[in-house]
């Protein structure tokens, strides 16, 4: 296959992370994290927890950026800062692909996915994978509740303040313990658009905060 350089793809086979190496004894005191892009992600929440993890705000490495196809925005966003990805396409064997992909990880991100993550990649991370949703939940939450579709309910519901929640996932849409919250107001004159630029820049702060404080609750 033609897998550019530094990306697989996990039609059939294995790891997307390299091996910990013992050179650089803090490297293997930071957790390992990998994140889970979708067919639209445009990767900016990914980014901002790469950049979290480098300016060392978050005592993670990103270990690899997963992604159902090599064509998605989000893949060249992570080349561009030196990340791995793997490609792994949605199908037969896809929740068994992804936790082949997702191998030497201890935590898993979702950022932009909207598919409900497989049982195997949920018993394989028990309390280890969260997401972010662009809005307060449980409002605004559910199947079919992603990206624009969130703002343009909020808007069209006259709420006042809007927001993004980061929660640990389950095997429900927008379900599971939330992590965080943060708010920002919604204006009179917004448009989905208004807000969904809004609540992005939200959003940028709060995962990389999110997965902070897991991290920090959590024993190595
Ligand atoms: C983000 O706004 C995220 O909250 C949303 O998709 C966008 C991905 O943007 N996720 C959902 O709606 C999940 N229900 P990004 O690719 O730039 O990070």
């Amino acid at each position: 296959m033609g897998a550019r350089r530094g990306r697989r793809i996990f039609g059939l086979s294995s790891r997307c992370g390299s091996a910990i190496t013992l050179a650089d004894v803090k490297e293997t005191e930071r957790a390992s994290v990998s994140i889970l892009v979708g067919s639209r992600g445009r990767g900016s929440n990914m980014a901002a927890i790469v950049e979290a993890t480098r300016a060392g705000r978050v005592p993670a490495k990103v270990q690899c950026v997963v992604a159902p196809a090599s064509d998605v925005p989000a893949v060249a966003v992570a080349e561009g800062l030196g990340v791995p990805v793997a490609v792994v396409p949605p199908g037969e064997g896809y929740g068994e692909r992804l936790v082949a992909a997702l191998a030497g990880s201890e935590w898993v991100c979702l950022a932009g996915f909207t598919r409900l993550l497989p049982d195997e990649v949920l018993r394989r991370f028990p309390r280890r994978v969260l997401n972010i949703h662009p809005s307060l939940l449980p409002k605004f939450g559910g199947k079919g509740m992603y990206g624009i579709r969130v703002h343009e309910a909020v808007v069209a519901a006259g709420e006042m303040e809007s927001g993004c929640t980061v929660h640990y996932v389950t095997e429900h849409y927008d379900e599971g313990e939330v992590v965080l919250q943060m708010r920002c107001p919604v204006m009179p004159d917004d448009t989905p658009a208004s807000l969904a630029e809004r609540v992005l820049a939200v959003e940028h702060q709060a995962y990389p905060e999110a997965l902070r404080r897991v991290l920090n609750e959590q024993p190595s």
